[in-house]
């Protein structure tokens, strides 16, 4: 696919998400030399900031982010693309001028992607004074605009959303972002399944125990408590990356690897899943909250220390689901997935845990004591496939143990791409297949949307668990099988 020259528009530039993510993406992507020549990009902010103060700003943050200097030559080449826009998203004014200023640069690519990095609250404000200044329009060039989960608060907001959205926008035109897909390890997830023939005929009921996915995160919530505290970590990771990632794992083999192919196959996926009536919840969900503890040797408050969290909140930090596919393939096999701030490493990884052999051979044990095989896929920090299998240990006695055959892949002198620059990159290349069609968000928050509802009702009382451990041990209850428990490391227990 092609990549067009675009001019990007950052709502929301002087933000976190475009400090951290955004514009570092851009920058690699000079680096690797993927933009094209008249691409720009136009920050558009409140702050009372021109071209000089923003393009020096940009520098601070991307040296701070690197912790070294900058290639010079290819910082001036990136800072000439960079234009800031000062305005209040709230007045018409902010438009007008936006308008008038591309229009009036014929060196700005007539192609437009608007990236929304602003509160979801303020999507359809801004989309529609775009619209008001005829900038939606797709006379002279493409437009697409991009907007980050959370997509809505539960189903009917995000419905509501999507209303709004309809009106000024086709589907086509809407990136809706999931950075979890852009990273590499999950594109992996695909090529691992679908690349590979010896896999794939285990890939099933008759083969397959249970499947783990889980997000775990040594840090807290940062500055976001505002944010958090209205969202906790069942809408903030569960609803959207971690379902998502689910699909992955469950789907069927797409008719092509295009948009439409693998999303259709995703949304299968989600359709299938049995629904949890509230009666249901307690049996299917888990929540808590991290009190103060010890995380990597440093001792750190708990959640209700954290700044702009109310003293009495019982927002979750920490969230545990299993779901039942109710399909040919995964009838009966349950899959767990659970995802936490401040616990006791971060680590985000998929593991698959294969039947029991149906009888037991070499040990004096009974059968449920042999250690299954695993599939141990490693998302992040590190990058892995491995499988476990149970070989003879050497030596006169019949002994055996578990060992790993380790299929990663990465040097470590490559460079870890972040999922954002790819997915900035998809954007420019009218690739949609790693974001969100709305019918997938719609049913991740069918899924959802009675635990949230359950769980508010029982606002005064959340479970807790020191910072610095796995997470409540009561999470444990989700599990249907003896023998079944949380896998937090992917390392085999002898190593
Ligand atoms: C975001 C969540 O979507 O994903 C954050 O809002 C979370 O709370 C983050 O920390 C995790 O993503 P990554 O790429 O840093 O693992």
């Amino acid at each position: 696919m092609t990549t067009d020259s675009c001019t990007y528009v950052i709502f929301g530039a002087t933000g976190n998400l475009a400090k951290l993510k955004l514009i570092p993406g851009f920058y690699h992507l000079e680096l690797e030399n993927k933009l094209p020549d008249d691409t720009r990009i136009i920050a558009v902010g409140r702050r009372p900031w021109d071209k000089q103060t923003w393009t020096a700003e940009v520098k601070r943050f991307l040296i701070e982010k690197s912790g070294q200097g900058l290639d010079e030559t290819i910082f001036a080449k990136f800072s000439a693309r960079l234009e800031y826009h000062r305005g209040n998203l709230d007045e018409a004014e902010c438009y007008q001028a936006l308008a008038t200023n591309v229009n009036n640069q014929p060196q700005f690519s007539k192609n437009m992607a608007f990236y929304l990095a602003i509160s979801p609250g303020d999507f359809s404000t801004v989309i529609e004074n775009l619209s008001l200044v005829a900038l939606l329009s797709e006379e002279y060039g493409w437009r697409r605009v991009i907007i980050e989960k959370p997509i809505g608060y539960d189903l009917e907001s995000a419905k509501a959303l999507q209303k709004r959205l309809e009106r000024h926008l086709t589907e086509e035109q809407i990136y809706r972002i999931d950075h979890y897909l852009g990273k590499g390890m999950v594109q992996n997830v695909l090529v691992f399944r679908f690349a590979n023939v010896m896999l794939e005929p285990l890939w099933n009921r008759n083969y397959i125990d249970h499947i783990q996915i889980t997000h775990a995160e040594d840090i807290g919530i940062g500055g976001r408590g505002e944010y958090y505290d209205g969202a906790g970590a069942m809408r903030d990771m569960l609803q959207s990356h971690l379902l998502q990632l689910l699909t992955l794992v469950a789907m069927e083999p797409p008719v092509s690897m295009d948009a439409e192919g693998l999303r259709d196959e995703k949304v299968k996926v989600l359709k299938s899943i049995r629904p949890i009536p509230k009666s249901a919840v307690h049996a299917h969900a888990f929540r808590a909250q991290y009190s103060k503890g010890t995380v990597k040797g440093e001792k750190v408050g708990g959640y209700l220390d954290e700044a702009n969290i109310p003293g009495d909140s019982t927002t979750e930090t920490y969230a545990a689901l299993k779901v039942l596919i109710d399909n040919w393939r995964w009838r009966g096999v349950p899959f767990y997935l659970r995802t936490g701030k401040r616990l006791a490493a971060g680590q985000s990884s998929i593991s698959i845990c294969f039947r029991h052999p149906p009888l037991q051979f070499f040990r004096d044990t009974p059968v449920d004591c042999m250690n299954p095989n695993w599939v141990l896929l490693g998302i992040q920090p590190e990058e892995c496939i491995r499988m476990e299998m149970t070989v003879k240990e050497p030596g006169l006695e019949m002994r055996t143990r578990t060992t790993s055959l380790d299929a990663s892949f990465r040097n470590a002198d490559e460079r870890q791409v972040d999922a954002y620059e790819d997915l900035l990159l998809d954007v420019m290349k009218g690739d949609r297949s790693l974001f969100l069609r709305f019918d997938e968000v719609e049913y991740a928050w069918r899924i959802v949307d009675p635990i949230l509802q359950y769980w508010a009702t029982e606002r005064d009382y959340i479970a807790t668990y020191p910072a610095g451990s796995w997470g409540p041990t009561e999470s444990q209850r989700l599990f249907e099988k003896e023998g079944q428990f949380w896998r937090n490391s992917l390392l085999p227990d002898n190593q």
